[in-house]
Parts: structure tokens; C-alpha cells; sequence
């Protein structure tokens, strides 16, 4: 979910649509904005997109000084009229808006029942309005500190009331908030670039912390009332890298960033002679790092999928075990971990609850967490004890793809310092590797000139109903992500499989002219990824087959379809080969038209567990 508010003379109803617009990402089951007008606090919300909510705007438009507003991912009651936010108490004097999860929520709504209080929601949002009315004694802060008591669970809030109407309240425990500072008007926002059209300054809470706004001022202080004094941030990104910028649509737009995100993400870290890599600004030390027993990786989604194809870098540049898991098992598997551990999130958002948890579990086990993130102001990267940013810019699209190149870009440059403290490469090994590096954005751009040929196959797997994936060693961990893609945007249904496991169950699912697209960039291995290949054909399938040109003329002894990405070292092949996995994804999409940038179901960012 994503929340907004503003406090000052402008336009509120229209300052507040922009900022849902921008927040869009974050869930768009619902939306709605609550306003204080000359008549009092007044409600307007709409089930579905944005556009339903601004339609219904039109025939009803909210003229006011103060108002707050909310885009829902349903967790807790369908998406519907009535589970939209913002949610009021009984004498709709109190109007809330809330992103995150009260995790006690029914048994503060059964005391609210009890005690006579009827709810017409089936969210745990409301219960926070009828709290904060109840405890309401003249003093809206008060109220809102004493409802915050009694609330479990992870919430950023904005809260009005007609009593107060020159105060906009908000608190963050464990879900996101930004405050924007202006002149004689003030925000908050889920995110920056939901605020940023209209300020450029900002205050971060954080955690157990509130703020208190009125038009003229910002009060920081802590949940408990103690005021807090921060340093204002002065945010200069250039707000138009959040638009299109000419493409169809915002995914098509971050698969053609990927050679500038390579080329950032390496800048100031590769050593001028080429020689090496560093990363003073790294709290680990040499010795750390000569001392660490394992790596764990963990993260969600594709985020995870980059911390696969972490493990092989990492193993086979540094020679230290690790385990790639998703946060959501990690955390509640009681994981074996303690000091001489290193413990690598990966999150693009730097928001996603489970990978933020999981940090924690493992900080409180004593092991260094490094946050490989793209939000350098997220929770996720404050929280962690190092941060490698990935430089991509802003990623609109539901389906993550320039985020995930950058992660394996940030793998591929920890890997090699790892590498060249622990002395499990020699420098020219490391020299090379960081020249092929050098080389990756003007190779993506060549296969991005693929365009046109993946586009006529993912037309043709477009009318398939299920399809399979195959790789092995590092396009194996490829193809994961590749099938991830095409079932996020294109609905198909596909798996994908290590090729040497895929007979031990899954062949059985192979049929006359099922398409089975298997990854072959790994010469150790690319007999045995043929051998499995034929296993495909002699049962119907219909194989493409993703490799180098040297390889075409006998992979078509064998294969359907054959396309080829520039050559690198086999380590660095996910850097180019899942380019060509992301733009079939698109044009499956694209054909089946469905909603590319906003999938059913899906949030940009996960902020629930
Ligand atoms: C959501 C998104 C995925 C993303 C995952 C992890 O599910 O839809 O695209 O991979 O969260 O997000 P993070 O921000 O932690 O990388």
C-alpha cells in the first residue's frame, strides 16, 4: 500500500491524485482520499485503478486545506468500496490512512465490538480509527500515541480530524513514511517520488517515530512525545527518470536502462588500473572477510533469483559455502547462523518485511548483514550493517528487471574483493573478469537489438498454455528468473527446472509441441544440457535454445529455434542471457495484452509478511 497527505493552501484533492499516481506501485486494488472541507471531513474512495477513484473525483470534487490519501494491496478484506482507505470511526470525525498490517487487530476489534462500536470494514485499518476516537480527549497527538499502544504489527499512518483541522499527524513503526517540507504547506508520503513534484526536502522517520504537521511546521518527536531534532535531506534526483521516457510502457523503458544501470553500479568501484575492486566504504574488514565461514543470501522474488546466481559467483570467486534462501523461510527455520557468518540481503525496494526481518534474525545472531539495495534510504539499507547500492534509478514496473542485472552487477564486484582478499584469484584472473565486465552494457545493447526476433517466438509461446525453462549451473539459476518473468506479466504458466533433474518427473509433462526454452551458455556443461535437449525432443517438445553463435550450427542438429548473445565469460552469462528471458516476458505480455507495468495480483513492493 502506499499513503499521502498534505497540509496547505494548494489544491489537496489534486496534490494528493499525483501522489497516489506516483505510489501506484505499491497496490492499486483500491484507492481513496479523505479531505477537510468547509463541511467537515469528507471521504471519496473507489474500488480498482486510480482512474475509477479521479472519476468519481470529477462528480464530486474535495476542496480543503488538509488531506490524506491511500492506494491498498487488499491483505486484510477484499478489495472493495468499503475496505478502501481512508477509514473513519463512527462519528466520521477521525479520518486514517494506513499501510502495513495491525497483527492483533481482531482482538482490539472484538473489545471495540463490545464495548458498542459497529464496523463497517473488514480491515484491520479501522480499528485504528475507532482507537484513536476513542482515546481522543482534545489532544489528537495524545490520541494517536495512546491508540499506537495498544497496536501491534507493522503501520505507517496519516491521521486527520475535524476537531484539529490544522494538524496532520503520521507515525511510523516498521512500514515506510517520508516527510516533505515546503513552504506554508507540508507532506507525507509513502516514498519520495510521491512528494517530490512538490518538495525536495525531507525528513525520514523512523521507526516508533511520528511527526507532527501543520502547515507552517514539522514536529518530529517519539512515539512516547519526545521531540527529536534530524537534519532535513536535500533530495536532488531528477524527477523526470521516473517517467516513460518514451517507451510503451515503464518495463520496456528499464530493460533499455540496463546498460546505463551496469555502467553506474560499477562506477568508483573499480580501481583505476583495471587491476581491482574496492569497497572502502565498507565497515567489513580484510580480516572479516578472510575469517568468514559461509555467506547466506536471502531475499524474495526476483531479488532472490539474483542471490542464486550470487551463490555461483561467490563459490566459484571466492570459495566460500553459501545458501541462497527466500527471507520468508529463513526467518522461522531457526538458521544456523553466528559471527563468522556474512549474511547478504538483497531487496530493490530495501522495504520488503520478510527480508527485513530476516536481517534482524540474523543481526541478533551476531552475523554482519551487508544490504545489496537500490533504496539507499530504506529501511532495509539503514538497518543493515553495510550497503552495496545498486544504482538503477527508480523501477516503475511491477517486474523487476533492471534492479536484478544491477544486483548480479553488485555480486560480480563483492565477489572479486572477496576474491582478491581471500587470494582465490590471481589478478590477471581478476583483471579479466573486470575488462568482460567493462565490456556487458554495450553487449546488453546488442541484444537488445534482438528485439525483433524475440518478439516473433514470445508471439509464438503466447498461445501456449504452459511451458518449461531448462539450464544448468548458472543458467539454471537464469532460467528461474526467466520463468518468474513470463508468469508475472504474461499469466502463462511455466517451470523451470535444473535440465539434468527434469527427467526424474516432470518429462512426464512433456507432449507434442510444448515449448521448453533451455539456456546453454556454460561450455562445461553444454553436452549434457544437449543430451537433456534431446530427452525434449524425443518426447514432442519444441525447443528453443539460447546460446553463442559458435554453437548455432550444431545446437540446430538438434533444436527448433536458436538465438545467440554476444560472448562473455561463462560466470558473467546472466548479465546478457536474461536480457533476451525479459524481453520474451514483455512481448508475451504484450500479446496477450495484458497490463505489462501493473500485473493482477502483484505489488511493486511487499510490505507485509
Ligand atoms: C515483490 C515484487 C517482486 C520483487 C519482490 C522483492 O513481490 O513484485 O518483483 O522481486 O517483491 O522485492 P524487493 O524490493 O525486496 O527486491
Amino acid at each position: 500500500c502506499g499513503i499521502v497527505g498534505y497540509i496547505g493552501d494548494k489544491n489537496t484533492q489534486e496534490i494528493l491524485v499525483d501522489g497516489l499516481r506516483k505510489l501506484e506501485y505499491r497496490g492499486y486494488d483500491s484507492a481513496g482520499i479523505s479531505v477537510f472541507t468547509d463541511s467537515g471531513l469528507q471521504i471519496v474512495k473507489a474500488q480498482g485503478r486510480m482512474a475509477n477513484l479521479e472519476s468519481k473525483l470529477e462528480q464530486h470534487p474535495l476542496i480543503g486545506r488538509a488531506g490524506i490519501g491511500h492506494t491498498r494491496w487488499a491483505t486484510h478484506g477484499k478489495p472493495s468500496d468499503v475496505n478502501s482507505h481512508p477509514h473513519t470511526d463512527e462519528k466520521q470525525k477521525f479520518s486514517v490512512v494506513h499501510n502495513g498490517i495491525i497483527e492483533n487487530y481482531l482482538e482490539l476489534k472484538d473489545e471495540l465490538i463490545r464495548s458498542g462500536i459497529h464496523f463497517v470494514s473488514e480491515t484491520d485499518t479501522e480499528v485504528i480509527a475507532h482507537l484513536v476516537a476513542r482515546e481522543y480527549e482534545g489532544d489528537i497527538v495524545k490520541a494517536v500515541q495512546k491508540a499506537v499502544t495498544y497496536m501491534r504489527g507493522a503501520f505507517a499512518l496519516g491521521v486527520l480530524t475535524e476537531h484539529e483541522p490544522d494538524k496532520l499527524v503520521a507515525v511510523r513503526q516498521a512500514s515506510p513514511l517520508v516527510i516533505g517540507v515546503g513552504e506554508g504547506e507540508n507532506f507525507i508520503g509513502s516514498d519520495i517520488p510521491a512528494i517530490l513534484k512538490y518538495t525536495r526536502n525531507v525528513y525520514i522517520l523512523n521507526d516508533g517515530e511520528m511527526a507532527v504537521l501543520t502547515k507552517d511546521a514539522v514536529e518530529l518527536m517519539s512515539i512516547e512525545g519526545n521531540f527529536i531534532s534530524r537534519e532535513m535531506i536535500h533530495v536532488d534526483w531528477d524527477a523526470v527518470t521516473a517517467e516513460k521516457g518514451g517507451f510503451d510502457h515503464f518495463m520496456l523503458k528499464e530493460i533499455h536502462e540496463q546498460p546505463k544501470a551496469y555502467r553506474d553500479t560499477m562506477l568508483g568501484r573499480v580501481n583505476d588500473d583495471g587491476k581491482g575492486v574496492h569497497f572502502s566504504d565498507l565497515k567489513l574488514t580484510a580480516e572479516q572477510i578472510r575469517n568468514i565461514r559461509n555467506v547466506q543470501i536471502i531475499a524474495c522474488g526476483t531479488a532472490y533469483h539474483a542471490g542464486l546466481v550470487g551463490r555461483n559467483i561467490i563459490e566459484k570467486l571466492a570459495h566460500i559455502p553459501v545458501e541462497t534462501d527466500v527471507a520468508s523461510e529463513y526467518r522461522y527455520r531457526s538458521p544456523i547462523v553466528n559471527k563468522d557468518t556474512l549474511v547478504i540481503v538483497v531487496s530493490q525496494s530495501g522495504e520488503t518485511a520478510d527480508t527485513l526481518a530476516a536481517l534482524r534474525e540474523a543481526q541478533a545472531n551476531g552475523a554482519h548483514v551487508i544490504a545489496i539495495t537500490n533504496v539507499v534510504g530504506s529501511s532495509i539499507a539503514r538497518d543493515a550493517d553495510d550497503v552495496i547500492a545498486t544504482l538503477a534509478g527508480p523501477e516503475i514496473a511491477v517486474a523487476s528487471t533492471k534492479a536484478y542485472t544491477s544486483q548480479l552487477i553488485a555480486f560480480y564486484l563483492f565477489g572479486l574483493y572477496m576474491a582478491e582478499i581471500r587470494g582465490t584469484q590471481t589478478t590477471e584472473e581478476i583483471t579479466r573478469t573486470l575488462a568482460a565486465m567493462d565490456s556487458l552494457p554495450e553487449q546488453v545493447e546488442k541484444v537488445l537489438e534482438m528485439a525483433p526476433e524475440i518478439k516473433e517466438y514470445a508471439e509464438h509461446i503466447a498461445q501456449h498454455k504452459h511451458l518449461f525453462f531448462i539450464g544448468r549451473g548458472v543458467d539454471y539459476a537464469v532460467v528461474q528468473e526467466g520463468s518468474l518473468k513470463l508468469k508475472e506479466i504474461s499469466y502463462i504458466h511455466s517451470e523451470a527446472y535444473a535440465a539434468g533433474e527434469l527427467k526424474h518427473g516432470t518429462l512426464a509433462l512433456i507432449e507434442d509441441g510444448i515449448p521448453v526454452i533451455a539456456l546453454a551458455t556454460q561450455e562445461d556443461v553444454i553436452e549434457k544440457t544437449v543430451s537433456n535437449i534431446k530427452e525434449v525432443k524425443a518426447r514432442g517438445g519444441e525447443v528453443m535454445v539460447v546460446s553463442y553463435e559458435e554453437n548455432r550450427e550444431d545446437l540446430l542438429k538438434s533444436v527448433d529455434t536458436v538465438m545467440t548473445i554476444p560472448r562473455t565469460l561463462p560466470i558473467l552469462s546472466p548479465a546478457l542471457s536474461v536480457v533476451v528471458l525479459q524481453l520474451l516476458a514483455y512481448y508475451a505480455s504484450l500479446a496477450l495484452e495484458h497490463d505489462v507495468d501493473k500485473p493482477r495480483n502483484l505489488a511493486k513492493s511487499v510490505t507485509v509478511e
